[in-house]
């Protein structure tokens, strides 16, 4: 992107490989965190996206999620839901199992947290494979809501994990170096 913003973001995420396993070039944000301009900027290019669109929840997927969900979800108006990993919170829940290299995950979002109808915006850090954010798009369908995007900060391309969120839109502001 053309955007001096999105060079700065890109250029503050840090890449470390093999970890956490040989292999994986990690994707880390916490070194954009310790940017308070691009990490502004971060949040405010997914605001302007979203403001005035009636979105009236943001769901984050623990854990990088609750870090970039609840700073858009302030700014636009909207609520925020959590979509926690396994048995981490109290109440009735929806559950949704994906796949893993070896074994499987869970995330879970509270029964009534969202309402029939509600427009809502699914916010992760990174997508690699796209299993997490498809578990969290039906989980909101579950309660049917209306699934409006998703937005992540970095894609890794490669893994195609767009072609897995059920012919969703998925906005990213970058893409994994
Ligand atoms: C990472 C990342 C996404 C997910 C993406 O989380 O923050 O939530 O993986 O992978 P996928 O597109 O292949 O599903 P991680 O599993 O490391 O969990 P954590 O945030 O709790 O550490």
């Amino acid at each position: 992107d053309d955007d001096p913003r999105i060079r700065s973001i890109q250029s503050k995420i840090r890449v470390v490989p093999n970890f956490p396993k040989p292999g994986i070039m990690f994707q880390d944000i916490t070194t954009l965190l310790l940017d308070p301009k691009a990490f502004k900027d971060t949040i405010d290019l997914f605001v302007d996206r979203y403001k005035g669109k009636s979105i009236s929840v943001v769901a984050g997927i623990e854990a990088r999620g609750f870090i970039f969900g609840p700073p858009i979800a302030l700014a636009i108006g909207a609520k925020f839901v959590p979509l926690r990993k396994r048995k981490k919170l109290p109440g009735k829940v929806y559950r949704e199992e994906y796949d893993l290299e070896y074994g499987s995950d869970c995330i879970e979002m509270h029964v009534g947290a969202v309402d029939p109808g509600e427009r809502a915006l699914v916010v992760d850090d990174l997508i690699a494979t796209g299993g997490t954010l498809r578990a969290a798009m039906n989980l909101l369908e579950r309660a049917e809501a209306e699934v409006v995007e998703c937005a992540c900060v970095i894609e890794i391309p490669d893994l195609k994990g767009r072609d897995r969120l059920n012919g969703k839109p998925l906005y990213v502001l970058v893409e994994s170096q």
